[in-house]
């Protein structure tokens, strides 16, 4: 039994060890692990005025925070970089002895390097960094490295292993991808997510506008299995999902093939 309903998490060691342990990834996996962190109202709303803030709760700040700490890189996209006014990132105090190094990097994925990221970027000074992808224009790339921002571009090659690849080379294994949902959609479809840590905030937004937790042209199917969830006395639904390996079509009455996780829990 994964579940735990600790007391009060402020300022209680015992609740922080218990919600570090609760995120530590599942065993066995890939040597590069990619950890999406969001946070959704209960009808699946993601920002409230565009941004993801306000849906927010002391507890899952103490999530996202600890994600953080977890990191040896944090990954996010353009859009959310821009929405959500992105600096570098720092390790919250709550969590600053259990990281023992420099916060992570952050690194803004991008196809088109507009200027306004550059900006951001440069005003970031340092720790905001840029992963372009192979079909970014050379002048972009070549814009923002004159302005002193630090551009990786991906290697040529299917995008999921040349994302992977990138990471490895930054000497990355933990990787909190912090969204949005856009780019979810994308890493979903394409088995780049292995596991979803996904704060539930204690509210329907009546009539939002989403963005929804996951956005994506052509529905897919993923199959996934919770492996911890808790609650706190303020509320809200804090829970970790391992990610199934193959998403499916939608269409017809079935479910989606859960097999693999019914012979995993009867061992
Ligand atoms: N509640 C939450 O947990 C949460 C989390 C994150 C975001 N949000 C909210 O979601 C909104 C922003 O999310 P979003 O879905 O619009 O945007 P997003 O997913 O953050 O970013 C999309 C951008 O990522 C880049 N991108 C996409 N695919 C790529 C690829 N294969 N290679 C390289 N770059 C790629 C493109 O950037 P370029 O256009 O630069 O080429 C694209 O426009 C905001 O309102 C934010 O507040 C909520």
């Amino acid at each position: 039994m994964h579940s735990t309903r600790p007391a009060v998490f402020d300022d209680d060691p015992a609740a922080l060890h218990v919600l570090w342990h609760a995120l530590v990834p599942e065993p066995g996996g890939p040597d590069v692990r990619i950890r999406a962190v969001m946070i959704s109202s209960v009808d699946g709303t993601t920002a409230v005025d565009g941004r993801s803030r306000p849906l927010g709760t002391p507890t899952d700040r103490l999530v996202y925070d600890a994600m953080r700490a977890r990191a040896d890189v944090v990954l996010v996209g353009s859009g959310t970089a821009l929405a959500e006014g992105y600096g570098p990132a720092r390790i919250a105090s709550a969590w600053a002895d259990r990281r023992p190094r420099p916060a992570p990097p952050v690194l803004v994925l991008t196809r088109s390097l507009p200027g306004e990221l550059i900006a951001q970027c440069c005003s970031a000074g340092g720790g905001l960094e840029i992963a372009a992808a192979a079909t970014t224009p050379r002048e972009r790339v070549d814009a923002a490295r004159e302005a002193g921002v630090t551009v990786h571009v991906m290697p040529d090659g299917p995008y999921t292993e040349a994302l992977r690849t990138l990471l490895r080379d930054l000497g990355a294994r933990e990787v909190a991808f912090e969204g949005g949902p856009r780019l979810l959609g994308e890493f979903l479809t394409q088995g780049l997510v292995d596991e979803l840590v996904l704060s539930l905030a204690p509210e329907i937004v009546v009539g939002g506008r989403g963005p929804w937790l996951v956005t994506a042209d052509e529905p897919r199917r993923v199959p996934m299995r919770v492996a911890t969830a808790f609650t706190c006395p303020r509320g809200g639904l804090y829970t970790r999902w391992v990610v199934g390996r193959a998403p499916t079509d939608v269409g017809g009455t079935g479910s989606v093939d859960r097999a693999d996780w019914a012979d995993e829990a009867n061992g």
